[in-house]
Formats: structure tokens, sequence, C-alpha cells
């Protein structure tokens, strides 16, 4: 609760003269740090290993790129404020893992973060969502944490509604703030697909949920509980589970379990 009165009450952005402190003022929200504990439980969602390029977007005294660090991740900090930059360089030199880090004084609403396999970020609720258009454009499979702050949107703009983590973990005791999300960026598989023994498989999109039906010969079967974890899709279609690694404009699928199991491909229709 301290914490969240240091949020409340923003101090002065630090200057080189000054030493930045707790909850002073950034340019869109002011560095209150993630408590650690979170920020570990962020980095066991994400499941960051030495094969991320993990960047913090608002990254502060530069400790969730720190972490991500330790555990032999490459890890970029992107913040406006020198003054955190340069604590966030001391800090990692301090911790031994200056050579996987790197700490860039920059606008996260101009810098590009493309490149990353893993975002995080403690933004604010409309800053969080003003940045859901370019996370949803990330590569397909890119997982994204955020401290508290999720992409649902707004109740009085349905248009703002929407992208529901894929995982919510809440801790008890709370050390501050508790809830941590993550998402991983799901591919675009809305139209139409042609499958190889002819069905059309009709997909609309929103986000990770996928609904549609499947087309054979005149008459069309709804599909249920479709939804994407990155480049892989899953649906029921006929009372039959079905999983396909989509690839841009194929599909690589089989149906059914065990000694039931069939491959299926389909191409997208342009
Ligand atoms: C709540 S703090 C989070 C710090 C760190 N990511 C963590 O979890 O401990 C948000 C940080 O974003 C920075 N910030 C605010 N607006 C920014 C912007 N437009 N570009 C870069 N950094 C910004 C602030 O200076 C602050 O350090």
């Amino acid at each position: 609760m301290a914490l969240l009165g240091l949020w409340l009450c923003p101090a002065f952005a630090a200057t080189q003269e000054q030493p930045p402190t707790l909850g002073q003022e950034g340019k869109d929200a002011p560095w209150v740090p993630t408590p650690q504990e979170l920020v570990d439980t962020m980095l066991d969602m994400a499941g960051v290993t030495g094969e991320d390029l993990l960047i913090d977007l608002g990254a502060g005294d530069g400790r969730v790129v720190i972490s991500a660090a330790h555990r032999g991740a490459r890890a970029i900090g992107v913040e406006l404020d020198p003054g955190l930059v340069e604590l966030a360089k001391t800090n990692a030199a301090a911790a031994g893992v200056s050579a996987l880090t790197e700490f860039v004084t920059a606008d996260i609403f101009e810098f590009d973060f493309s490149s990353a396999s893993v975002i995080s970020m403690f933004l604010l609720p409309e800053l969080t969502l003003r940045l859901r258009p370019t996370l949803f454009d990330l590569r397909p499979g890119t997982r994204i944490l955020s401290n508290t702050w999720d992409m649902r949107g707004t109740e009085t703009d349905p248009e703002a509604r929407g992208w529901d983590p894929d995982q919510t973990i809440v801790l008890d005791p709370c050390p501050g703030f508790c809830t941590a999300h993550v998402w991983t960026v799901p591919t675009k598989v809305a139209g139409t697909w042609r499958l190889d023994d002819g069905r059309l498989l009709h997909l609309t999109q929103r986000f990770q949920q996928v609904a549609g039906r499947l087309e054979s010969g005149g008459s069309a079967t709804e599909i249920f509980g479709g939804r994407l974890d990155g480049t892989t899709l899953t649906f029921g279609a006929n009372g039959v589970d079905h999983t396909a690694e989509v690839d841009q404009a194929a599909m690589r699928g089989t149906t059914g379990t065990g000694d039931n199991t069939n491959s299926w491909r389909a191409q997208r229709v342009p």
C-alpha cells in the first residue's frame, strides 16, 4: 500500500545532480519498482532462458533487466530518465551482468522493440492499452509480461475490450504490487483456409480467440474452443480435437488423439 501511495504522489523527475527518488514522475508513468518477488514470478511465467532477448519498457532501476540476465537472457532496458539509466547501469555492474544488459535512454513510444522475444512493462492502464496494437503485431510467440495492468480495456469502451491474459498470478501475501499477467502474441489466422481434402475452414479472430466454421460440400459445422498459443491453433470440430502449426500461408495439423491421429494440411485462400 505504501508503494501505491508513492504512485499517487509522484515527486520531481531526477536530474543529473539529483539522484532518482521512488515515486518520481516519469514522462508517462512514475518510477515505482516492481517487487523482486513479482519480477521473479513474471520471469517464471514467461519461462525466460538464455535463448531470450527481454526488453523492459520503462526500466526504472533495471531490476527486471538484471533479473532476466541472471537467467542468461540478453536484456535491454528502455528508460527516458537519464538518472535512472545511470542507476540501472550501476546496478547491472554491481550484479555482474553488464555484458548481457544494455540500458537505452529513449521514449518507449519511439523505440523499436520488435526484436524482443519477451517484453516486460509496469506502466499505467491507458499506456498499456495504447501499446496494445504494437504489441499484438510483434512476432508470433513473443511473450508479454505486465505488472498489474492488463490489456482488456474498459467496460465503457467496447472497442477497447478484448486481449485477455493467457495467465494471471496474484501473489499472496502481496508484496505491494502482486498481480502478474502474461500473454503470448498469437499469429494471424483470420480468413479462409483450404484443407487438402477440399474442405474450407473459415476463421475469425479476436486476439488469441478464434471462431469459425468448417465447410464441406454445402454443409458447415461451427468450430468450438478455438484458441491460439503463438503459432499453435487448437479447436474442436465434429466432436474431434484439431491442432495445427500455422506458418503464415500454411497449416500443418493433426486431428484426434492416440492411435486415431490423422495429419492434415491447409493453405490460405488468397
Ligand atoms: C512503474 S516504473 C517501472 C520500472 C521497472 N520496469 C520495474 O518494473 O521495476 C515505470 C518507468 O517508466 C518510465 N517511463 C515513463 N514514461 C516513459 C516513456 N515514455 N519512455 C520511457 N520510459 C518511461 C519511468 O521513468 C519509470 O521508471
